[in-house]
């Protein structure tokens, strides 16, 4: 087990850009372990490596189907939208509502290397969308739904 300090609130590493993956090794391997420790302690269903003071372009996701690992990712596709809660682990306290897509799909590098795609739909689309976020330096707090939104997708509810 090698649980990492998680940063939070206004710590200054949370805005930054993280930096493209170029090796896959021993160093990377840790991080990933690490990483996922430290996801499961805190109860997360997503950690970026910005988040435990390591700018590299890694994310690690469990939305309660598996662990996955994503190497340098991008999102390739999106379709819909959602209005949900959301939080982030360097921001407690602070959940609140979103507006993101409904399906997403990203195309990410594992620990090998190797190029896959992912494809999420629901909270693993919105989880997809805010880890990645946070490989530039984006938090959640910047994508908050307006109360247009948060209304029109309560009132889409209602009626199914
Ligand atoms: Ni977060």
């Amino acid at each position: 087990m090698g649980i990492r300090n998680i940063r939070k609130d206004e710590d200054p590493i949370l805005r930054k850009k993280s930096r493209v993956v170029d090796k896959f090794d021993e160093r990377l391997f840790t991080l990933l372990d690490d990483m996922a420790d430290t996801m499961y302690l805190a109860d997360g269903v997503g950690l970026a490596a910005v988040q435990v003071g390591v700018l590299r372009r890694v994310v690690v996701i469990d939305v309660g189907d598996g662990i996955m690992e994503l190497i340098n990712p991008e999102i390739i596709e999106t379709e819909g939208a959602q209005c949900e809660e959301e939080g982030c682990l360097s921001l407690p306290g602070k959940n609140n509502y979103t507006y993101r897509p409904m399906k997403v799909t990203v195309r990410a590098q594992n620990r090998e290397g190797n190029w896959c795609l992912y494809k999420g739909e629901g909270l693993k689309a919105r989880a997809f969308c805010h880890e990645l976020d946070h490989l530039d330096g984006v938090l959640f707090i910047d994508r908050l739904a307006t109360e247009e939104q948060i209304k029109e997708f309560a009132a889409e509810e209602e009626t199914e």
